[in-house]
């Protein structure tokens, strides 16, 4: 529910197509919400002719949404609290075994890269956060006898001190760096093989995911994999859990990120645009979770 998968994907080879012809980022970047902007507020209609049910459910959708930014997205948050909402995610993540499953999901790429090129797979986190899963990935493969190496990268420098250090008491070999996933450009082409970002693309406009797709995509040997959480009304039951662990900043942001949840259909959207001929999968990853990949 509130995917409206039936509704919206007839619209979406026409809006991909109109938007396409782009050659500067910022162009990119307009094009994409505008064509978001356009499925989202054509959606009702759509619905009114499709069926009862999907009226309905493009209804709460739409009411739902927001423009709200969260917590963690105001520029002059104290660091203290930036830090603990991060750590109340990590311990939220820790609980729903999120490491363990994104690792699930990188692990045949990993795996293709080590076979194919007969070296570790490169992998740059973007938005790492509290760094737990650049973390945990290199450990798990570490188990699992699979080589790699692990960059994370956020653009909030504290995190990133943070998590070298913490890489450093564990003895993993990750490295974290100061990075904004909307501008890549000082990157070498080719420095990485995957491009990887958890939990992140809610917190970004349509337009701003298409720029780090359309740049992640030309860096990468291999491509782009996004994993963020599901737009479902099912997940609306998750803020008493959030309130228990993560407290009121957490259980706030958490309110915010169900109803900014991007759709599979959307999600489509936003990679086709930002890369035309690409190889692009939006499936989800169940309970809780979509995944985007985008191979060029
Ligand atoms: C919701 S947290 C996700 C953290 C981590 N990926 C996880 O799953 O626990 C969002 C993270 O995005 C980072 N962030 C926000 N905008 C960014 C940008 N433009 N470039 C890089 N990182 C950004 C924030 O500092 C924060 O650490």
């Amino acid at each position: 529910m509130l995917q409206h998968a039936a509704v919206d994907q007839p619209a979406i080879p026409g809006l991909a197509l109109a938007a396409r012809s782009w050659t500067e980022m910022a162009t990119l970047e307009r094009r994409v919400n505008e064509a978001v902007e356009s499925l989202r507020l054509s959606r009702p209609k759509r619905a009114r002719s499709h069926s009862f049910l999907s009226h309905m459910q493009a209804q709460v959708d739409a009411w739902l949404r927001t423009d709200k930014p969260e917590y963690l997205d105001e520029a002059n948050l104290a660091p203290e609290r930036r830090v603990a909402i991060v750590q109340a995610l990590h311990l939220f993540n820790k609980s729903v075994f999120a490491y363990r499953r994104f690792y699930r999901e990188l692990k045949p790429w990993l795996q293709e890269i080590h076979t194919t090129e007969g070296r570790p797979a490169r992998v740059l986190e973007l938005a790492s956060g509290s760094g737990e899963f650049s973390l945990t990935l290199a450990d798990l493969a570490q188990r699992d006898g699979l080589a790699v190496e692990v960059t994370g990268s956020d653009y909030f420098a504290e995190h990133v001190a943070t998590c070298n250090a913490k890489a450093v008491e564990r003895a993993l070999p990750v490295t974290f760096i100061e990075a904004n996933a909307f501008d890549l450009s000082d990157i070498p082409v080719g420095t990485y093989d995957i491009i990887f970002i958890a939990q992140s693309s809610h917190h970004f406009s349509p337009g701003q995911n298409a720029v780090m797709i359309a740049q992640a995509t030309k860096i990468a040997t291999l491509g782009f994999i996004s994993i963020d959480g599901q737009r479902s009304v099912l997940l609306f039951a998750l803020p008493a859990i959030d309130l228990f662990i993560g407290g009121r900043d957490f259980t706030h942001d958490s309110i915010i990120s169900l109803r900014k949840f991007y759709t599979h259909s959307e999600l489509e959207l936003i990679a086709n645009i930002a890369v035309p001929n690409g190889i692009i999968n939006v499936r989800p990853v169940n309970p809780g979770y979509s995944l985007l990949t985008v191979f060029s």
